[in-house]
C-alpha cells in the first residue's frame, strides 16, 4: 500500500460521486428502540465504491477498521481526541433532537381502525360458516385481533393475515374465524390497538347478512320482469309479423 493511499480523509456526511463512476458515501445512522432515547446509537462509515472501510460506533465511542485501510485509517482516527469527542456529541446534539422530531411528528401519532365484520361463507349445516373481522387504515402495524364467543377468547379456528401495508403509512388486516353456528350465540372480534383507550369489541349481528337476501329477492324479480318484458316483445313481433302479406317472388 503506497503512502498516498493510506489516508482516509474522514469528511462530514456526504455522497460525493465522480466523473468516472466512483462513490464515496458517509452517511449517519442514528439507530434506537426505546422511546426515551436512551439506547441512541451513532454509526458513522466510510462507504468507497460500496465497501464499509471503516466506522464510527458511538457505542464503543471509536472508529473500527474492516479492511486493511480501514484499519490504519480507524487507529489514525482514534488518536484525535477531538475528533472522537465531536462524533460522541453528535449522539445529543443530531441523533437525539432529530429523533425527537421523527416522535411527535409519526411515530406517536396513532389512527384508530375501521373494523367491519362480515359473512364470507354460509354454514350448510354440516360445513362450519366463516365469518371475517377486517381492520383498515390504521397506523401503527402493531394490532391484535381476537375472536369471543359467548364472552369467552376462541383459540382455534382462527387464522389472520400479517399487517398488510396499504402503501400510504396505513395498515389493513384480517382475521377469519370457522365456527358451526348455534342459535342465541354471542359472537364478537376484538381488537386492540394504541389508538384505542382498551380493547374494542364489535358484535357480529347475523341479521346484517340479510341484506344478502334482499339483493337475491332484487335480483330475482329483475329476471322475472326481464322474462315477461321479452315475452311481451316477442309476443308482439309475432302477431306484427303475422299480420304482413308475404308477397311471393
Ligand atoms: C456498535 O458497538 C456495540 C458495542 O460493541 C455493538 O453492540 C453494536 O452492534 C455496534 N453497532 C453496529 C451497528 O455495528
Amino acid at each position: 500500500m503506497s503512502k498516498l493511499l493510506k489516508i482516509l480523509l474522514f469528511l462530514l456526511p456526504a455522497v460525493l460521486h465522480t466523473a468516472n463512476g466512483h462513490s464515496l458515501a458517509q452517511p449517519f445512522w442514528c439507530y434506537w428502540s426505546k422511546a426515551d432515547l436512551s439506547d441512541m446509537e451513532l454509526i458513522v462509515p466510510a462507504i468507497f465504491n460500496k465497501i464499509n472501510y471503516a466506522e464510527y460506533n458511538s457505542t464503543l465511542g471509536k472508529f473500527v477498521g474492516y479492511t486493511e485501510l480501514g484499519i490504519y485509517n480507524a487507529e489514525r482516527f482514534n488518536n484525535d481526541p477531538t475528533q472522537l469527542a465531536g462524533l460522541k456529541d453528535s449522539v445529543e446534539t443530531v441523533c437525539k433532537p432529530n429523533a425527537g422530531i421523527y416522535y411527535s411528528a409519526i411515530l406517536s401519532k396513532t389512527v384508530e381502525p375501521q373494523v367491519k365484520v362480515k359473512l364470507v361463507k354460509k354454514s350448510d349445516g354440516t360445513h362450519p360458516a366463516r365469518l371475517m373481522c377486517s381492520a383498515y387504515r390504521f397506523y401503527p402495524p402493531q394490532i391484535t385481533v381476537t375472536w369471543m364467543r359467548n364472552g369467552i377468547k376462541v383459540e382455534g379456528d382462527v387464522t389472520s393475515t400479517e399487517e398488510m401495508a396499504d402503501g400510504d403509512w396505513y395498515y389493513q388486516i384480517h382475521s377469519h374465524l370457522e365456527y358451526m353456528p348455534e342459535s342465541g350465540e354471542q359472537i364478537s372480534c376484538v381488537v386492540q390497538h394504541a389508538s384505542f383507550q382498551k380493547p374494542m369489541e364489535y358484535k357480529w349481528d347475523p341479521s346484517m347478512s340479510e341484506p344478502d337476501k334482499s339483493k337475491i329477492a332484487i335480483g330475482a324479480s329483475g329476471l322475472v320482469l326481464g322474462i315477461v318484458l321479452s315475452a311481451a316483445g316477442f309476443i308482439y313481433y309475432k302477431k306484427k309479423a303475422s299480420g304482413r302479406i308475404l308477397v311471393p317472388t
